[in-house]
């Protein structure tokens, strides 16, 4: 089925036969040590590969390597996962964004242990099955847990075929295109050469500055022959993404505790933790309802990117006494604060911008 010893024409493409080869030479060398990929020669815990695939989803290798230690020194296997509590998933998950990623991420598990007996399906087609597992990471878990001959195409792979082979079409409608590109070159070694793209796209065929003097497709590379790497891949224009403004009430309890709720199931950040806010708007807004009567005090404002459009909240803070009763539909958190909570990050830095409590308010003063 694969040709290897000439080269073949993929997409009126010229393909060179030895691209795999260079790669996986390459890769051998410099493959980086990560805490859920296998040591050369070993095989990958399909568990820890999904966990860290789905934590990968559009968060760094640097941010995900706590986050996963943390994951699997509490959940060491996916049975461990499916049993806890959802609300415990999504705790640990706080400060990763995405977070329908870890509401998947629990049903998932579950899904695993309930109808799999434990393991994870090692065909692309089972995989798709499953809660949160998309044609990218199908790919990911088929080829590098089960070495199945098929790609995973994110947008590092994107970068660095569209250069490789001066794709013109504009993303997304190029991907199909580039995952025939990216089939046509998928060796014996899938899942090594799944990492190895991987690892091309995060260290060498950079976004902003690739170092192609040291890339091992240096000689194959279209944009590099005509020196135009940055303008690949080509993207349409963005449309510009509009602001929105809102309100958020920090309460402080006299003992430490922070009024607050959870979201929504559905939505954004569904089903996480938050202290009261107001709706958010295109339009400023001058005037908010806050959760209950008390001494407000105006902390400034939080600004914070979401992937549709940037939010800037104002922040008002207050604190109340002991007999104050959390109004519907919230709670009182933990004398300690919500930090133990599914708290966002968004919420993480209303908290920050709301100041030190007011000593005036000391512990059991009523
Ligand atoms: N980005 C997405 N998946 C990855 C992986 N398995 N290793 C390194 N970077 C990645």
């Amino acid at each position: 089925m694969f040709i290897r010893d000439m080269s073949f024409v993929v997409n009126e493409r010229q393909v060179d036969p030895f691209l795999d080869k260079m790669l996986l030479d390459w890769y051998d060398r410099n493959r980086r040590v990560l805490p859920w990929r296998a040591l050369a020669g070993q095989k990958a815990d399909p568990y820890r590969v999904w966990l860290s695939e789905i934590m990968l989803q559009q968060t760094g290798v640097k941010t995900v390597i706590p986050y996963f230690d943390a994951f699997t020194a509490r959940f060491p296997t996916v049975e461990n996962m499916a049993r806890a509590e959802r609300d415990e998933v999504l705790r640990l998950w706080a400060g990763l964004g995405y977070y329908s990623r870890a509401r998947n991420l629990h049903a998932c598990a579950v899904e695993v242990v309930e109808r799999h007996g434990g393991r994870f399906p090692d065909s692309v087609d089972a995989l798709l099955k499953l809660p949160g597992i998309g044609a990218y990471t199908a790919g990911a878990i088929a080829s590098i847990a089960f070495d199945r001959r098929v790609v995973a195409v994110d947008g590092n792979v994107e970068r660095v075929l569209s250069r490789v082979y001066q794709v013109e079409e504009a993303m997304p409608k190029a991907r199909p295109m580039i995952t025939r590109l990216a089939e046509a070159l998928v060796p014996e070694r899938a899942g090594d050469f799944a990492q190895s793209l991987m690892d091309l796209g995060a260290t060498i065929c950079t976004p902003k500055n690739p170092v192609c003097a040291v890339c091992p497709w240096t000689n194959a590379c279209g944009a590099r022959k005509a020196g135009t790497m940055l303008e690949y891949p080509k993207k349409l224009a963005k449309k510009a993404k509009v602001m929105r403004y809102g309100a958020a009430f920090v309460v402080r309890r006299a003992d430490g505790a922070v009024l607050i709720g959870t979201r929504a199931e559905k939505g954004l950040l569904g089903g996480m933790v938050e202290v009261p806010n107001s709706a958010w708007t295109v339009e400023s807004v001058e005037a908010f309802a806050p959760p209950l009567h008390a001494e407000w005090r105006h902390c400034g404002s939080v600004d914070h990117v979401f992937t549709h459009f940037p939010l800037r909240l104002e922040v008002y803070a207050a604190e109340v006494g002991m007999k104050v009763k959390a109004p519907a539909p919230y709670r009182w958190s933990s004398p300690n604060g919500p930090d133990g909570e599914a708290l966002p990050t968004l919420f993480r830095k209303v908290l920050g911008a709301s100041g030190p409590f007011d000593t005036r308010f000391q512990r059991g003063s009523g």
